[in-house]
């Protein structure tokens, strides 16, 4: 293969669906791509290939295989080789390690589920956000609301309280603004950050987050707690924005579905379902290490190789119905059930309480909503609304209460900031999932 047939595919991004079915007609299942001007890998395009290397033990999750970074072609401070690091959390162990790793993950959070706090805290910040954005009239969905309530949210849940979450967010806006190199030290004070937390719910655990959950329960040392929980954060924060967002954007640009859900004709959830499937938050997921020279998708590949996840290519492709869809992974790697339920009830509880306590439509024509230029995610740079305007249909009452408090809450009513998703879990998930 001759370099020049190598797609530099960090500079396709706002067209990345239409050149993923390029690909796919030059090159098959698998196509060779660049994801920047050093990181060569394979991406997947078809269900067959991205279940193939989701799934069998010759792809490991381990960064520790990757040939290229190894031989130091890749340079360490690239934003991708800051990403793909081998840390000690579930997302980067193959084997019995990645084992003890996600079931404690999935024990912290299926507690949380099961005991009430993820659907108490999405509710109580979603209302929060609802109160202060509409007297304003007019707001972004993705950045005034989809992206504060992922990120508050999931702050909560894992043990950042409130004043903290923002205060680390001001200190983390501003590294992030600055020059790209400033990516990496971010990352470096999230860490450091992290490793406080774990170390004071160590002497004083709370009841209900997962820090605590993992330090004491768990059994993992302070590093092990902090590099669980970025995984946390990386994983959780723009997929769920953007499954929010892409809803949203369905049910503003088609009145006739709006309506449907607004009469109850249609539930959040299968709209939910529809968008996970034809428009999924996940673009293309990094990454698998080839770890044995084989054929792969109509190529050589060899150990060393780095793959990555075509997954808006794949679901694409998918007849209208399927549930055999990849959003959610397969194989040992696939989201936990914790990570997809709470998604699913996150998003939910968003996209109806949203729709159904303030009359809101669309401040542009369809045609102007740009995709965010990222590789990682499928999602909209804005989703610019009017908010209650004169004139505007007025919505039917509000079908549901706030849930309760569960027992043991200590949430402190703190009022929500809205505005960019800026903050600590944005610079983060933009170090991990590409730049806004
Ligand atoms: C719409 C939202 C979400 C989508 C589309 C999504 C999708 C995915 C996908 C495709 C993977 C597999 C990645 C791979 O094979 O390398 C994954 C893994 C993971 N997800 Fe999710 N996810 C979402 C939300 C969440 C949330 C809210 C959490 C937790 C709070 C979470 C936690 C995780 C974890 C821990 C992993 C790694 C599992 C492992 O390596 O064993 N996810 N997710």
């Amino acid at each position: 293969m001759k370099p020049s047939d190598i797609l530099p595919l960090y500079q396709a991004t706002d067209r990345l669906d239409q050149v993923c079915r390029t690909l796919r007609h030059r090159f098959g299942d698998v196509a060779p791509v660049m994801l920047d001007p050093y990181t060569f890998a394979w991406l997947t395009l078809t269900w067959e290939s991205t279940r193939e290397a989701m799934t069998s033990p010759d792809f490991s999750a381990d960064p520790d295989n990757w040939r290229d970074r190894n031989s130091g072609h890749v340079p360490q401070n690239s934003g991708i080789a800051a990403m793909l690091v081998r840390r000690d959390a579930a997302r980067w162990r193959d084997g019995d390690e990645h084992r003890r790793y996600r079931e404690a993950l999935q024990a912290a959070l299926q507690r949380l589920i099961d005991n009430g706090h993820v659907l108490h805290a999405v509710a109580d910040v979603a209302d929060r956000i609802i109160d202060r954005i509409t007297p304003r009239g007019r707001a972004d969905l993705i950045g005034d609301y989809a992206g504060v309530l992922s990120g508050m949210v999931l702050a909560r849940l894992i043990g950042f309280d409130q004043d903290e979450a923002e205060r680390i967010g001001d200190e983390m806006a501003t590294v992030w603004d600055g020059e790209p190199a400033a990516a990496y030290q971010a990352w470096l004070e999230l860490d450091a950050r992290l490793h406080r937390l774990a170390a004071e719910r160590r002497r004083r655990p709370a009841p209900n987050d997962v820090v605590s959950h993992l330090v004491h329960h768990g059994e993992h040392s302070d590093q092990e707690a902090a590099h669980q929980v970025a995984l946390l954060i990386a994983a959780g924060y723009d997929p769920l924005t953007h499954l929010i967002g892409n809803t949203l954007r369905v049910l503003l640009t088609d009145d006739s579905l709006r309506r449907q859900l607004l009469s109850a004709g249609t539930d959040v959830e299968s709209l939910l379902d529809v968008v996970q499937v034809h428009n999924p938050p996940l673009a293309v997921v990094p990454g698998r290490w080839c770890v044995v020279d084989r054929e792969f998708g109509g190529h050589r590949v060899r150990a060393g190789d780095m793959v990555v996840f075509g997954i808006e290519a794949t679901n694409r492709q998918l007849p209208p119905g399927t549930r055999a869809h990849l959003g959610w992974g397969a194989g040992p790697h696939a989201c936990p059930r914790s990570g997809s339920d709470i998604a699913g009830v996150v998003a939910a509880h968003a996209v109806r309480r949203l729709i159904t306590r303030v009359p809101v439509r669309l401040a542009v024509a369809p045609d102007q909503l740009e995709r965010r230029a990222s590789l990682a995610i499928n999602g909209l740079r804005e989703l610019p609304v009017l908010l209650n305007a004169t004139g505007m249909e007025a919505a039917p009452t509000v079908p549901e209460e706030a849930p309760p408090a569960p027992a043991g809450a200590a949430e402190p009513p703190a009022p929500v900031r809205t505005g960019p998703a800026r903050g600590w879990i944005g610079a983060l998930a933009r170090l991990l999932l590409g730049r806004r």
